[in-house]
């Protein structure tokens, strides 16, 4: 079987990430003929657009994408174009799990994903300038997109064996906002009695998961509060450099990890590929190629217990090249 799968390099170490990804995804024996489309920063300066139309064309088309981090200008006029996909293709749920790996990170017992609503809250892009001196932002919640992602985070828990559920919100301050959130989240919850359901505050829930972050399972949460409990979930395991993630829609689905195209480091040769590694082994589970997915996790795994071979981000001496070439004797 031969995939067609759209390629989003991206900016910064997009580039780098991706050749080693597309590597390991070919070592691993599943066959991708990959549509490479241009998108991002570098785009943007050669041919004023951010999203030149082809990458649209090419999802509509394959259905199918893997993505790299995408710089967005901060503070000007130009719309975050990953918020832009996900909007545009009602790529609702935004899933990232986070996982510990022996001997990497803070800590030894994290297993966690986080379901984050992916289309709206303060993401919605509706900002105004009331004076020169004021704008509002309007966040946007509703009952619809709030079941939605609730009944994606419930769905899994109960398919994976799964036990507990927790919605994070801040239902305290934005008791309309928040408040319908939670109403829809618990609609869902009473239908999966044998799931462990549980609200915590968002700002309380910083301070748990850094303190017990092995209570957690499943994490259902609001647009703002995922991103941000996302990063500080990487931070708990070793970082940017681990964590995947994937955008699901009805029709399609753009894999990509949770990190940004790290400008501190593009262009070195040491970004660590193991985000969208696997973020392109939850894209092979999507498209069923679950075998090849697991051994493209367990190659990873042993690579990292290992630790001769880690990436600067891990404390290790390797470069993305040696990492890849690793992982791909593993396999
Ligand atoms: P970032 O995620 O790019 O970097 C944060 C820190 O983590 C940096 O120190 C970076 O070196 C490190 N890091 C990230 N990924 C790594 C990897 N694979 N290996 C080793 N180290 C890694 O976040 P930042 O700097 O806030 O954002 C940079 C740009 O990326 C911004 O323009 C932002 O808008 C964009 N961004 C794009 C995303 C996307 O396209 N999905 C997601 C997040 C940010
Ligand atoms: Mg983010």
């Amino acid at each position: 079987m031969m995939y067609k799968v759209v390629l989003i390099p991206g900016d910064g170490i997009g580039p780098e990430v991706a050749e080693a990804t597309q590597r390991i995804v070919e070592a691993a024996g599943v066959k991708i003929d990959w549509i490479v489309e241009e998108a991002g920063a570098h785009v943007l300066e050669a041919t004023g657009k951010l999203v030149p139309q082809s990458v649209y064309d090419a999802i509509e088309r394959y259905g199918v994408a893997l993505k790299g981090p995408i710089t967005t200008p901060v503070g000007t006029g130009f719309k975050s174009i990953n918020v832009a996909l996900r909007q545009k293709y009602n790529l609702f749920a935004n899933v990232r799990p986070v996982k510990s790996y022996p001997g990497i990170g803070r800590y030894s017992d994290v297993d966690l994903v986080i379901f984050r609503e992916n289309t709206e809250d303060l993401y919605a892009g509706l900002e105004n300038r009331i004076s020169p001196d004021e704008v509002h932002g309007i966040k946007v919640i509703t009952r619809q997109a709030s079941q939605r992602i609730a009944q994606e985070a419930f769905t899994y828990a109960r398919q994976m064996g799964r036990k507990k559920v927790c919605a994070v919100h801040k239902a305290n301050i934005m008791k309309q906002a928040d408040g319908l959130f939670l109403e829809a989240v618990r609609e869902v919850a009473a239908d999966y009695q044998d799931i462990d359901y549980s609200e915590v505050i968002v700002d309380n829930m910083c301070m748990q998961l850094v303190m017990y972050p092995e209570k957690y399972d499943v994490i259902v949460t609001e647009n703002l509060y995922g991103d941000i409990l996302s990063d500080l979930a990487a931070g708990l395991v070793g970082g940017l450099g681990l964590v995947p993630g994937a955008n699901i829609g009805d029709d399609c689905a753009i894999f990509e990890a949770v990190h940004g195209s790290a400008p501190d480091i593009a262009g070195h040769g040491i970004a660590n590929p193991t985000a969208l590694t696997l973020s392109a082994a939850m894209m092979l589970d999507y498209l069923g190629e679950k075998e090849s997915a697991q051994r493209i996790r367990k190659a990873i795994w042993e690579v990292l217990e290992k630790k001769e071979s880690l990436t600067l981000d891990l404390g290790g001496a390797a470069n993305t090249q040696t990492f890849t070439e690793v992982v791909i004797h593993a396999l």
